[in-house]
């Protein structure tokens, strides 16, 4: 057995993740043996070819020129449909009435910039009510089950699946158990685990992060489709009816769950999928945006699209690529199984280069002050590229907290305009001043930005 497995790494130029062994403890050599045995190093080292093929700036310049922003047309903004606001609010509530509607919340990432050890969901962020971003997301759902029974006459639920990962699978049950799962029915509370991958420098070999363990990283919130697949989620949906998929961010304080303005307006579009937008007004904002590439929907993300593409502006001022994924996606069931049975694996790995801590030759733990290696990560809108009438019209809006806050900050943004003054972006240049058309809530914007 052990023998095979010393084989497989020396076929697959992994060896030296065994340079350590003899320094192990027995209990050390009985995991590390049983990581590396769960391991298909030929298809991670498939991942990390292809990954670092397709990735460099040279392709990011490239997908510049290809850029087209979404057209206006295919847009439902705040103030053009205001008529049909309600309509969708309609239709969304009775789909969730007839439980057709699931939430799946992307909670498997490792909370690093937000800079604690337990997962981001059970963050307290300091409101009076000391609230978890769990506790307030729970009741929001607890809440559109009531709205939807009391108006349909009809009991309902909205399951609420939770993709966790490795690292925080078993704090979040235990938080969701010691809170008796906030009043929802902990039957209709799903977790499920996404994949992991190493991380690997820039040849291509497996970092250590101590002598006996591999530096592993979750694969990425487009890691939910193969979770979907191999953690039998689709099947359950399947059984319970789910019909529309909501999936949402977790750290996203104003996320109306399974919001069914959102819903209705997808679902009155037969759209199979949608992205919430807001505007984006600064070009270095960290959001990705949705456009066109070559003709296709797809997310630029933040740390992919050049400066001076960002910086474009259109003849009225406002950036050219502005529409802000806020990461609140609408799937149809039908399209997500196509996406789990057919083009998961087409979905290409994003690469994060990373300061990783490693182990040298001599066993001394090194934290890198510049990047040594990279991150292998799944985008979870990577597969707009897939559904041939999406795009549409994603965006949703309505008066929320971010629309109630421009709108209170947009007078004495005026006042400092007319008075001769300028805004600088958090680099220090120069904001250009942007028109605003009249109208309070003109800027179209769905409020559920971070
Ligand atoms: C994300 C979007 C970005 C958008 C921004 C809006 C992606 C890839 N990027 O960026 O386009 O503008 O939100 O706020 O969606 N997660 C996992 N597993 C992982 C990694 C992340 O479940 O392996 C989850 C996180 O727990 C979080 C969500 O995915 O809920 C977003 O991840 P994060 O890395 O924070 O993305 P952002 O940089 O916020």
């Amino acid at each position: 057995m052990f023998f095979g497995l010393t084989q497989r790494l020396a076929e697959a130029g992994q060896s030296h993740l065994l340079q350590f062994w003899n320094d192990l403890s027995p209990e050390e050599q009985v995991d590390l043996t049983h990581d590396l045995q769960g391991m298909d190093f030929k298809e991670i080292s498939g991942f990390f070819k292809n990954a670092m093929e397709t990735s460099g700036s040279s392709k990011h310049e490239k997908m510049d020129a290809r850029m087209e922003p979404v057209p206006r047309e295919v847009l439902g903004s705040v103030t053009r449909d205001r008529e049909s606001l309600k309509d969708w609010e309609l239709v969304g509530l009775q789909c969730v009435s007839q439980s057709k509607v699931a939430a799946l919340l992307l909670a498997g990432g490792q909370g690093t910039r937000l800079g604690v050890s337990y997962p981001k969901g059970m963050y307290d962020v300091g409101l009076p009510s000391h609230k978890t971003l769990f506790q307030i997301q729970a009741e929001r759902i607890l809440k559109l089950q009531q709205l939807a029974e009391q108006k349909h006459k009809i009991k309902c639920c909205i399951p609420w699946y939770i993709m966790t990962s490795g690292r925080t699978m078993e704090s979040t049950k235990d938080f969701f158990s010691q809170h008796n799962y906030f009043g929802l029915d902990k039957n209709n509370i799903i977790f499920f685990q996404q994949g992991m991958l190493p991380a690997m420098d820039y040849n291509g070999k497996i970092i250590l992060e101590n002598k006996g363990k591999l530096s592993m990283a979750p694969d990425g919130n487009g890691g939910l489709y193969r979770a979907l697949g191999n953690q039998g989620i689709m099947d359950d949906m399947e059984r319970r009816g789910i019909k529309f998929i909501h999936v949402y961010c977790v750290d996203n304080i104003l996320v109306k769950v399974a919001d069914p303005a959102f819903v209705g307006f997808c679902v009155q579009k037969g759209a199979d999928c949608g992205a919430k937008v807001v505007e984006k007004t600064n070009p270095t904002e960290a959001v990705g945006v949705v456009c066109k590439v070559d003709g296709r929907y797809q997310v630029v993300e933040y740390s992919e699209i050049t400066l001076a593409t960002a910086e474009k502006r259109s003849a009225d001022g406002r950036l050219m690529f502005n529409a802000g994924n806020v990461a609140n996606h609408f799937f149809s069931f039908s399209f997500l199984r196509d996406v789990v049975q057919k083009y998961e694996p087409k979905l290409q790995h994003h690469v994060a280069q990373k300061k990783i801590p490693y182990v040298d030759t001599q066993g001394q733990l090194i934290k890198p002050d510049k990047p040594n290696g990279i991150k292998m990560e799944k985008f979870v809108f990577d597969i707009f590229q897939f559904d041939i009438c999406c795009n549409a019209d994603s965006q949703d809006g309505k008066d929320t907290p971010t629309t109630a806050r421009h709108a209170l900050m947009s007078p004495p943004h005026r006042w400092v305009l007319n008075a001769g003054g300028h805004f600088i972006d958090e680099n220090g240049r120069r904001v250009p001043a942007i028109p605003r058309d009249g109208a309070a809530g003109s800027v179209t914007d769905d409020g559920n930005r971070k």
